[in-house]
């Protein structure tokens, strides 16, 4: 009896599975066999999601406006067209306006924030942030940047004497850690003095977790109801409970004593407490909760200074490979200083070839490699007898876009020289996404290219660049890191001008 239930079990399952599987096949879209348990995901903790879905963009390329694959059992649309990404992202953006990420308000409230969150909630509080990232605010933040920058120099100054052998990317961490503390939460973050500061640390702890961590994250991605019904809460308690605090401790602090600054911070509570001030109160959005603050906080803070560092890191190996380039990039720095006189908002926004390199490094390196929307309402792809149905998850595979030898001539080359306003005006503008596109590309964009910018500056204007022989070539990505990470930090030596 119990046999004969066991294996009518395992046929059952085994048909459930198979009928999964052939969802594409059945309607015709072209696919990658998938294998079960992961799909077409692959063995996580082997490889970096980045090069899995490239390696499916490669595969699928070619055979229309996207592709099938599976994520698990569930099918996955995979864009592989330009013409098709751009539908997707703007003209058609009313089917895909949210992101199919986990979050879970109720037990993991910081969980729910700009990113995470869906339709008209997310649309009111997008339009009432957008102006917090205004090049108008950008320009009252600059004083605050510099300030973190020149501290940022006179580190690396006492460093470099040391011997000179530096782990860039955890000191350049250190560096934005302090950029979006100070202009979130006002707060002196202090991790550039204190490499075990509390900030720093929580910052670790939140792009660092163990394959077992990962794989419970992304099984709550594709099985969101039950992961909800079981309380799953995908940020660490300690994370959790330091942010709550810090936010709590700020906006105690600055209502009691009436204290009103330029940053993200001030913002929010006027977002909170906008019940007050009738009028103010947007039907649909309400006044945010306290909880409410702490999450889009926490967002800008983790957004904020990850990619930021990563993204200038890579920049700094590629210059420290290159050394012709390295001193081009410096040239752009001093001329453009010497013109402006000092390091003036004005004149790092004059620094072209800077920007060109930043750039460069973002093809090659997108922090955030892929993009993805949830298919909201039932979508007919045009030119096509395809429906996406309510409920899906669409990917932009980015990594592989910006791999594609068909828009980049020789992908694994780093030439910033494809930024040149020539070169660049000849390309599709849809084959270079490192911020997204549309109504819910990154909000951070004028900020994060800000920061980088800085850094960039300030570092090139003072220091020469080389290879240490502890950092590998070409480098090589950690496969269970959210964003692009590098293994075994990066290792430069560095030397004073
Ligand atoms: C080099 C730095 C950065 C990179 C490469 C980056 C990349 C991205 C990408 C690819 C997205 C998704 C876009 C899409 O789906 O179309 C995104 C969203 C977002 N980013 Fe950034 N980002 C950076 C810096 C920042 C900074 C500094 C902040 C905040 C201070 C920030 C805050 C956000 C937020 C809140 C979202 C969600 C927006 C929404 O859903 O409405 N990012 N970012
Ligand atoms: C670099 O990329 C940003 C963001 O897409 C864009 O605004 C800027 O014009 C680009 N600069 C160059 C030199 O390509």
């Amino acid at each position: 009896m119990w046999l004969y239930l066991a294996v009518l079990a395992v046929t059952v399952a085994v048909f459930w599975v198979r009928r999964k599987y052939s969802y594409w096949e059945e309607r015709g879209v072209a696919y990658i066999k998938p294998t079960f348990p992961a799909g077409n995901l692959g063995v996580r903790g082997k490889q970096h999601i980045s090069a899995v879905m490239k390696r499916c963009y490669d595969q699928l390329k070619g055979s229309g406006a996207f592709g099938g694959i599976f994520f698990f059992t569930n099918p996955v649309a995979l864009a592989l067209d330009l013409d098709f990404v751009k539908t997707v992202l703007i003209k058609d953006f009313d089917y895909f306006h949210d992101r199919s990420v986990y979050y879970n308000e109720k037990d993991d409230p910081l969980s729910a924030h700009l990113f995470t969150m869906e339709g008209t909630k997310w649309r009111n509080l997008r339009t009432k942030l957008t102006s917090t990232f205004t090049s108008g605010k950008m320009k009252m933040m600059f004083p605050t940047i510099t300030g973190v920058a020149e501290e940022f120099r006179k580190l690396m100054a006492s460093e470099a004497q040391k011997g000179g052998e530096i782990e860039m990317k955890e000191i350049l961490a250190r560096f934005t850690t302090d950029v979006i503390g100070n202009c979130a939460f006002g707060l002196e973050c202090n991790s550039l003095h204190d490499p075990d500061a509390e900030f720093r640390r929580m910052g670790k702890k939140i792009f660092s977790f163990g394959t077992w961590k990962l794989i419970l994250i992304i099984l709550a991605q594709q099985f969101r109801n039950i992961a909800r019904a079981l309380h799953f809460a995908a940020i660490d308690k300690e994370v959790s409970r330091f942010f709550m605090g810090a936010v709590k401790d700020t906006v105690e602090y600055r209502e009691k004593n009436n204290v009103e600054r330029n940053d993200f911070m001030n913002l929010l509570i006027k977002l909170k407490n906008a019940e007050q001030s009738k009028g103010d109160l947007d039907s649909n959005l309400g006044a945010l909760s306290i909880e409410e603050v702490a999450a889009q906080s926490f967002v800008f803070f983790i957004a904020g200074f990850e990619t930021s560092s990563t993204a200038m890191s890579y920049c700094l190996y590629e210059l420290a490979l290159n050394s012709e380039l390295q001193d081009k990039a410096r040239a752009d720095v001093m001329e453009t200083l010497k013109k402006h006189g000092s390091m003036t908002y004005e004149a790092i926004q004059d620094m072209h070839y800077i920007d060109q390199c930043i750039n460069e490094s973002l093809r090659k390196y997108p922090p955030v490699t892929i993009l993805t929307r949830k298919v909201s309402k039932a979508y007919k792809v045009p030119g096509t007898n395809h429906i996406l149905e309510q409920g899906s998850t669409m990917i932009v595979p980015v990594y592989g876009i910006h791999h594609d030898a068909e828009y980049y001539p020789d992908p694994e080359r780093y030439d910033p020289d494809r930024f040149s306003p020539a070169q660049f005006s000849q390309r599709n503008p849809y084959c270079f996404l490192p911020f997204g596109e549309g109504p819910r590309n990154c909000i951070g964009m004028r900020f994060g290219l800000m920061q980088a910018r800085v850094g960039l500056a300030y570092l090139l204007k003072d220091f020469r660049f080389t290879l240490s022989g502890k950092t590998s070539v070409p480098l090589k990505i950690i496969p269970n890191s959210p964003v692009l990470t590098s293994e075994g930090g990066l290792w430069l030596n560095v030397q004073k001008l």
